[in-house]
C-alpha cells in the first residue's frame, strides 16, 4: 500500500459520495404518496451524512496533497420506489466494504485518524443499509 493507492480509492469513494448525494436528491424527488413521504425524509437525513463524508473526504485527500474529484460516479436512474431502494442498499454496502478496506489501507500507512474514521464511515454506511433493508421488506 502506498499514499498514492490510497489517495486514488479516496478520490473514488469521494466520487461515490457525490453521486450518492445527487442520486438521493434526485430520488426524494421521485417518491410520491405516503411511502414517498417517509423516503424523502430518509433521504434527506442521509444526504447530510454523505455530504459530511464528502465534506471529510476533500479534506484529507487535500491535506494528503492529492487533487480532490469533482465528477459525481453515475448511477442507475429508476423511478420505480423498489428498484430505486435496491440499487441503493447495493451502492451502500459497496461502500460499508470500500470504506472498511481503506480504513486497513491507512492504518497499514500510519494514518490512524484517516483510519478510525473510515471505519467510522462504514458504520455509517452500515446503517444507511440497515434503513434501507428495513423499508424494501415494506415492498
Ligand atoms: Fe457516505
Ligand atoms: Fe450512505
Amino acid at each position: 500500500m502506498s499514499k498514492e493507492i490510497l489517495l486514488k480509492d479516496l478520490n473514488e469513494d469521494l466520487a461515490a459520495e457525490l453521486g450518492t448525494i445527487i442520486r438521493y436528491n434526485y430520488q426524494a424527488g421521485k417518491s410520491f404518496g405516503l411511502l414517498g413521504t417517509e423516503l424523502r425524509e430518509m433521504f434527506e437525513d442521509e444526504i447530510k451524512d454523505e455530504l459530511g463524508h464528502a465534506r471529510f473526504l476533500t479534506d484529507v485527500i487535500v491535506d494528503l496533497g492529492g487533487e480532490p474529484v469533482t465528477n459525481p460516479k453515475s448511477f442507475d436512474k429508476s423511478v420505480d420506489i423498489k428498484e430505486m431502494l435496491e440499487v441503493d442498499l447495493r451502492m451502500e454496502e459497496e461502500d460499508v466494504k470500500n470504506y472498511l478496506q481503506h480504513s486497513k489501507d491507512a492504518e497499514e500507512l500510519g494514518f490512524v485518524e484517516l483510519k478510525m474514521k473510515l471505519e467510522e464511515m462504514s458504520a455509517d454506511e452500515a446503517g444507511h443499509a440497515r434503513e434501507l433493508r428495513r423499508l424494501l421488506k415494506g415492498l
